[in-house]
């Protein structure tokens, strides 16, 4: 008789014994729905490279908040369209643009729900830069108040979360300081701390109206060639006061995130990013693949390899599946 003492097979032999030793859990309560809202009333306008996302009027957004939340998706992220750019981005704290108005109203609606507000100016700016010009250069000290003043519009507002999406050098810091300055000592900051310079944004910059309008951002967002140095701008912003390090994109630096977990004790974010969204999108809408089990795969790989948090856009899908 042929002799095998080991044998891994064993323990997938049935659903109850797979169950038993599985390592990774993924659960509705991973997961953080980005929204996109935008001025005026009754409207939810489709965006094309992101099938089953919207931009949303604040009326809208607060129905689907709602909505979110009775599924069991414990918070959402928000941003925002405005009403009118400047070279400073000055509508990124005003308090009567969409971002700061929906934040308002959907605390106000569904006040358990966990508001995260991204923090960066490239929505708000002429010339789609994620700071304050200098020439073509972004100007890193010089956007740093700027970008203090966003984070308190948010927090005042209502967001429980700021999580500052520009790269700039020192945010972590300067947000925290001018959170505690004005009270806010119990909103957290969610920093991107490992953020690319990445072609999957590319669906984003569409929704959100925000490319740069000359240039890229290799000069602020990371070489995607990088690792050593995903450890040292976690670091600085473990240093500055984060409470939540974030990885983006997910998918194609899940090794980042491997080493991260690896590194450090605070919780960890993943940002499954528009171009990861829409690759899957695409290829099911043609039938190429089943939509469900690439989704819930995805998702459990972005567990596996340490995230706590996901981003993604297939937060309401997923919910509805894990749920049935
Ligand atoms: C803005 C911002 C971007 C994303 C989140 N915040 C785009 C960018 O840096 O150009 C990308 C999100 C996505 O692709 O889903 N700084
Ligand atoms: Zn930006």
């Amino acid at each position: 008789m042929f002799e095998q003492r080991l044998r891994p097979r064993r323990m997938r032999i049935s659903e109850g014994v797979r169950s038993m030793v599985r390592e990774t859990s993924l659960s509705v309560k991973d997961f953080v729905y980005p929204i996109f809202v935008i001025p005026g009333e009754n409207i939810s306008e489709p965006i094309p490279s992101m099938p089953g996302c919207s931009r949303l009027s604040v009326d809208k957004a607060v129905e689907l908040a709602k909505e979110v939340y009775d599924l069991g998706i414990p918070s959402i992220e928000v941003f925002g369209l405005p009403e009118y750019k400047d070279e400073i981005g000055s509508s990124a704290w005003d308090m009567k643009s969409p971002v700061q108005r929906a934040i308002a109203a959907i605390k106000k609606a569904v006040p358990e729900l966990v508001i995260v507000g991204d923090v960066c100016l490239c929505q708000y700016t002429s010339h789609g830069h994620c700071g304050k010009l200098d020439g073509h250069y972004v100007d890193n000290d010089a956007t740093l108040p700027l970008l203090q003043k966003v984070a308190v519009s948010q927090a005042e507002a209502g967001a429980d979360i700021i999580a500052p999406s520009d790269m700039m050098d020192g945010r972590v810091r300067a947000i925290r300081e001018a959170l505690d300055e004005n009270k806010f000592l119990n909103v957290s900051i969610m920093s991107y701390a490992v953020k690319y310079a990445s072609g999957y944004y590319g669906p984003f910059r569409d929704a959100a109206d925000s490319a740069p309008q000359f240039g890229d951002r290799r000069a602020y967002q990371m070489d995607p060639a990088n690792a050593h140095e995903a450890m040292k701008e976690v670091a600085l912003d473990v240093e500055e006061g984060a409470d939540i390090i974030m990885v983006k994109p997910a998918l194609a630096y899940l090794d980042i995130v491997r080493r991260v977990r690896d590194r450090i004790e605070h919780p960890i974010a993943v940002y499954n990013v528009s171009g990861e969204y829409a690759m899957v999108k695409a290829a099911a809408a043609n039938g190429w693949i089943d939509e469900k089990r690439i989704v819930l795969e995805t998702l459990t790989s972005m567990k596996r390899a340490g995230s706590d948090i996901i981003i993604t856009y297939h937060a309401i899908d997923a919910a509805k599946w894990l749920k049935g």
